[in-house]
């Protein structure tokens, strides 16, 4: 059982991962993001999870890595990080992820939301890479990832000032697709989760890849896959299934096949 995450089995295809750390406003510790990392491991291996939302408190979605950790560590401490492990466990996870953020997501924590496919904020979050304060940088994707998000300048801004940037301004900037109020954000983006959840699993899964293709790849190589996985799809069961139901005017049966 983890003991820094709560976790609600799939109802209607969605799992929810609660960051539970309070006594620290949801800091990375190597525990958590172990836990996080196994629980999404189960949950890809889980047929009935077909998206996860990951949310933390109302005053902390996470405020970064943890710094007492941290201080522990020293230059080959870093080097033999068993975190990076955890991170790429958490980037390689092939279903759809949807972070409901609210209050601090700072460091650490804005790179955690920004490891999922769709960000939505309550009104009062805050976005912020602030380890230049700490005379380090952001080391879990900030600087690649947040540039891709919200363009050259304000990444920079945000980076080398340790400001961090309000909701809306991160809506402003493409960061997140939607803010709600507080309160409602878990319930919004568990609703976009089985939005996604009804449609078929391996489209779903192909039409991430290519979109994350388009992070990393030149125009070209990215419309190679598109164009791969599109052509992949059209020998699936629920392909044909799809088609069908559109043209019997009835909801479709996918079975991921
Ligand atoms: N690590 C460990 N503990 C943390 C923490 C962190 N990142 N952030 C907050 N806490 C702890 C505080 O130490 C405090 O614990 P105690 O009561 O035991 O002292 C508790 O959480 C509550 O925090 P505050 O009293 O500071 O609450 P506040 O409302 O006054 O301030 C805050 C909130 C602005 C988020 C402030 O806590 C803060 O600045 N936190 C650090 C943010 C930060 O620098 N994050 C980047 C970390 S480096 C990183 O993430 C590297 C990376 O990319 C891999």
């Amino acid at each position: 059982m983890p003991q820094t995450l709560s976790v609600l089995p799939p109802e209607q295809g969605v799992r929810l991962i609660t960051l539970q750390r309070p006594e620290a406003l949801n800091a990375l510790n190597t525990q958590l993001l172990g836990e996080l990392a196994a629980e999404l491991d189960a949950a890809e291996a889980c047929a009935d999870t077909r998206a996860v939302v990951i949310t933390g408190s109302l005053r902390a979605f996470a405020a970064g890595a943890d710094i007492k950790e941290m201080a522990e560590r020293d230059l080959v401490g870093i080097l033999e990080d068993p975190r990076l492990a955890h991170w790429q466990r958490i980037t390689r996870f092939s279903k759809p992820l949807i972070a409901a953020v609210n209050g601090f997501a700072l460091g650490g924590g804005c790179e955690l939301a920004m490891h999922a496919d769709i960000l939505i904020a309550g009104e009062d979050a805050q976005f912020g890479q602030p380890e230049i304060n700490l005379a380090i940088m952001p080391g879990a994707g900030g600087t690649q990832r947040l540039l891709r998000a919200v363009g050259k300048s304000l990444a920079m801004q945000m980076v080398l000032t340790g400001e961090p940037i309000s909701a809306r301004r991160a809506l402003e900037a493409g960061l997140v697709s939607e803010i709600t109020q507080p309160e409602l954000t878990v319930e919004r983006a568990v609703a976009i989760a089985r939005k996604i959840a009804e449609k078929a699993p391996l489209a779903v899964r192909l039409a991430k890849e290519a979109l994350l293709k388009a992070e990393d790849t030149d125009l070209a190589s990215g419309l190679r896959f598109e164009r791969h996985a599109f052509t992949l799809l059209a020998g699936t069961e629920d392909r044909n299934e799809g088609i069908r139901a559109f043209q019997e005017k009835r909801k479709p049966a996918y079975k991921g096949r």
